[in-house]
């Protein structure tokens, strides 16, 4: 994954400029940076739930929504973003599960109404996933009914029955009592270790980071300061602005 002379504006304000970064296949690169720094804008660019004010995405070398053609920039077809777009995979802050539905029916969603699998096709890989997630015995509850880290473990297996070759992960424990995040974590380092999920991860769970990650983005008002490899920038930061965040979040 590629962002090439990213901008982005909300507005007047004006979030993401010139971002030049590149995310390798089977690579898992987490997003450190102070609130307003652009961590989330840059995920739901990548999601395609906000438009790209300036500049390129590429997937695999792929443009995801815009290209370049005779030196102007042009939109793709939605029919081609969208063909992009189901190898990605996101999972928020706050699950947005679907209420009406139950944990099994939000699981094979997509993959019946995107994929065009078969019901039962979905519903039996939707039942491993929650098995992998350890919620094997939930699939008919509504979310209501579950805890919060057990709602975001039906979160993460229903972005996985979509069969995601880039999972984006935007403080996925956050909204979570302190109890429950080991549970999430361990689901997603679970993932870590036995799949090649490209994964752009942003978490304040800063051991959780330094486990996973192959690499460490440090943001600061839209820009790169520092990218490292996860025991050099948190043992070993070099730039001051880095240090101080770091100090100020562990
Ligand atoms: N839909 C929007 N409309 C206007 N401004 C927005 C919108 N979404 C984000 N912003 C602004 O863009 C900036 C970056 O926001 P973003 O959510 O990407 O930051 P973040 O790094 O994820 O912060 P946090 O750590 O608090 O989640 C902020 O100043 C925010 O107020
Ligand atoms: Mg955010």
């Amino acid at each position: 994954m590629t962002f090439e002379n990213v901008v982005k504006k909300f507005g007047d304000l004006t979030v993401l400029n010139d971002l030049n970064f590149q995310v390798e296949r089977g690579q898992r690169v987490t997003l450190i940076g102070p609130s307003g720094s652009g961590k989330t804008t840059i995920l739901r660019l990548v999601m395609t739930l906000e438009e790209l004010t300036g500049g390129y995405i590429h997937v695999d070398g792929v443009p995801l929504t815009h290209l370049e053609r005779g030196g102007k920039r042009v939109a793709r077809r939605h029919k081609d973003v969208a063909q992009l777009t189901r190898r990605i995979g996101m999972v928020f802050q706050q699950f947005n599960l679907f209420p009406n539905m139950t944990v099994i029916e939000n699981i094979i969603e997509a993959p019946v109404h995107v994929l065009g699998k078969s019901k039962e096709e979905a519903r039996a890989r939707g039942k491993e996933l929650l098995e992998q997630v350890g919620l094997g015995d939930k699939a008919d509850q509504h979310p209501s009914r579950l805890s919060g880290g057990q709602q975001q473990r039906v979160a993460i297996a229903r972005a996985l029955a979509m069969d995601p070759e880039i999972l984006l992960l935007d403080e996925v424990t956050s909204a979570l009592d302190p109890e429950l995040v080991g549970d999430v974590l361990n689901v997603l380092r679970d993932l870590a270790e036995t799949t090649d999920i490209t994964m752009l991860i942003v978490t304040h769970e800063m051991q959780f980071a330094q486990d996973v990650s192959d690499r460490v983005l440090m943001f600061d008002s839209g820009h790169i300061i520092e990218d490292a490899q996860p025991d050099v920038m948190f043992s070993n930061p070099t730039h001051e602005r880095t240090k101080e965040f770091l100090r100020a979040v562990l």
